[in-house]
């Protein structure tokens, strides 16, 4: 960008990529010292690339609706990860953050966990309910707020985005439990952030508002349908790009990518987010058409070998367990 100095009159170059979209900036003069105003208008939505990969990148690269990976969850997976850890050590990183430890406390002392003794310490609730389920703790805690927001695109409240997300968390990992036990874990971190796409997508989705509205009253038209239609991809597709930027093992974000078509794959993770999806909107009951979206693909039934009846037990629980979580974090 070209400036001119009010003082001395002389023209300058300045590198556009150093300044900030939006903001005014005040550069001295490298002759007579008098301050330049500099700045750059920030990028107008029309400006934007409207569809396809062009858009699918910005997004990925750039959204700031998700932070990245709390510092707390990489640490936690850290100590996870090493066999050694024990319930002194995953304490010990919960307690460096007192608000998380409070809300992790809070949540294992309430009714869904039914403790023998109420637990007044992170360690003492590791040691009762074992590591991993004071990790899926932190992993729901950290996310709360992340995915507690309004999608005013998508008319979702940020209650009915967040229940839907740890309805889904739970219904995955007990449908892992019963299917593929080693994917429990892998489940429950998938299934909580898995609709994390629609976060991202949702101010482009507000853009397109009317549209969206019209394409969604098309009979036999699903929402993902429309984000093709309008964009090119869909929120799982940005989900599961995004997180691989978080690092997230292979498996979960291609089962996040794959949550509404995980026939495209043989990675049974996503048949079985796909399948904690359904049981979510199933358990959740909700008027939004976007959370209540109830089919299960006849593939992913057949391939986890899952029956209505189990469908069923694990939407109660689901639902029990969703309860419990969001009274004790109110
Ligand atoms: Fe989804
Ligand atoms: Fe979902």
């Amino acid at each position: 960008m070209k400036v001119k100095c009010n003082g001395c009159g002389k023209k300058y170059h300045v590198d556009d990529a150093k300044i900030p979209e939006g903001r005014r900036l005040e550069i001295p003069c490298p002759g007579c010292k008098t301050l330049i105003p500099v700045m750059k208008q920030a990028t107008a939505p029309s400006q934007l690339p409207t569809r396809g990969q062009d858009l699918l990148d910005k997004i990925v690269n750039e959204s700031k609706a998700l932070p990245p990976m709390p510092e707390v969850m990489g640490r936690a997976r850290e100590v996870m990860g090493d066999e050694k850890c024990g319930f002194n050590e995953i304490g010990a990183v919960i307690e460096t953050d007192q608000a998380l430890a409070t809300r992790v406390l809070k949540i294992a002392n309430s009714s869904y966990y039914a403790l023998s003794v109420p637990v007044s310490t992170v360690k003492q609730a590791a040691a009762i309910m074992g590591c991993q389920a004071i990790s899926d703790l932190i992993t729901v805690v950290s996310t709360s707020k992340m995915l507690g927001k309004n999608l005013a695109g998508y008319n979702l409240t940020s209650r009915q985005i967040w229940e839907h997300s740890l309805a889904c968390a739970y219904a995955s990992r007990m449908i892992a439990e019963m299917k593929a036990p080693t994917l429990a874990n892998d489940a429950f971190n998938a299934g909580l952030i898995h609709d994390s796409g629609l976060l991202m997508l949702d101010p482009f989705i507000g853009l397109l508002k009317q549209t969206f509205k019209k394409a969604m009253a098309l009979s036999g038209t699903t929402f993902c349908d429309v984000e093709m239609k309008l964009f090119g991809f869909t929120h799982a597709q940005v989900a599961g790009l995004f997180f691989e930027k978080w690092k997230l093992p292979k498996i979960q974000t291609d089962a996040i990518g794959l949550h509404h078509t995980p026939k495209e794959s043989d990675n049974p993770l996503a048949h079985i987010i796909h399948a904690g999806d359904a049981v979510a909107m199933r358990c959740m009951a909700s008027s939004s058409p976007i959370v209540s979206q109830t089919i299960i693909h006849p593939e992913t039934l057949s391939i986890l070998s899952l029956t209505e009846k189990e469908l069923e037990e694990v939407g109660t629980k689901a639902a029990q367990a969703v309860q419990s979580v969001t009274l004790s974090l109110a």
